[in-house]
């Protein structure tokens, strides 16, 4: 049975994972509506990894005898003015994210549910790669975003992002 504690901020995990996918998938309109299709994939393979890790939370709880609580999702916000301020906002979301990781992970060491400390830790990991990603394509367009050919081609190689399912038990 899943202590109520670590369960309450499981659940509340999975609502965060959701609202990240809408995030994104708000993103990738704003960059198909700018001509961006690169940029409109990439975010949107990001927005089903979300969806995965909302799904991985959720099988995880019923796994361990507990109950799956879905609460609303917000609307995700459009104010979007350019692609750099895109990836800015990315970062300070995953950022977010990894916080409310870190608080699951410090919540399971409170009431000693070590299974939930060693399942959460498969989320440390992958918010590292997450805010690199983001950090990565920051530097990129700081670098040349101003500049058009090198946009073009930053949006043909993002563009080249394959979806990989992600799970915690691979
Ligand atoms: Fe599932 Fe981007 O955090």
């Amino acid at each position: 049975m899943l202590n109520e504690k670590v369960q309450d901020v499981l659940n509340s995990q999975i609502n965060k994972e959701f609202y990240s996918a809408y995030l994104y998938l708000a993103m990738s309109a704003y960059f198909d509506e700018i001509g961006l299709h690169g940029f409109s994939d990439w975010t949107k393979i990001q927005a089903k990894e979300e969806v995965d890790h909302g799904m991985i939370l959720l099988d995880y709880i019923i796994e361990r005898d507990g109950e799956v609580k879905l609460s609303q999702i917000d609307s995700p916000e459009r104010n979007f003015s350019n692609p750099l301020q895109v990836f800015e906002k990315i970062l300070e979301h995953e950022k977010y994210v990894t916080e409310s990781i870190n608080c699951v992970a410090h919540m399971s060491d409170d009431e000693c549910d070590l299974a939930t400390r060693h399942f959460i830790n498969w989320y440390v990991a992958e918010q590292v790669e997450e805010e690199a990603n983001a950090r990565d394509v920051i530097d990129r367009l700081k670098m040349f975003g101003a500049e058009k050919t090198s946009l073009y081609h930053l949006d043909k190689e993002l563009g080249d992002r394959e979806y990989v399912y992600h799970s915690y038990k691979e």
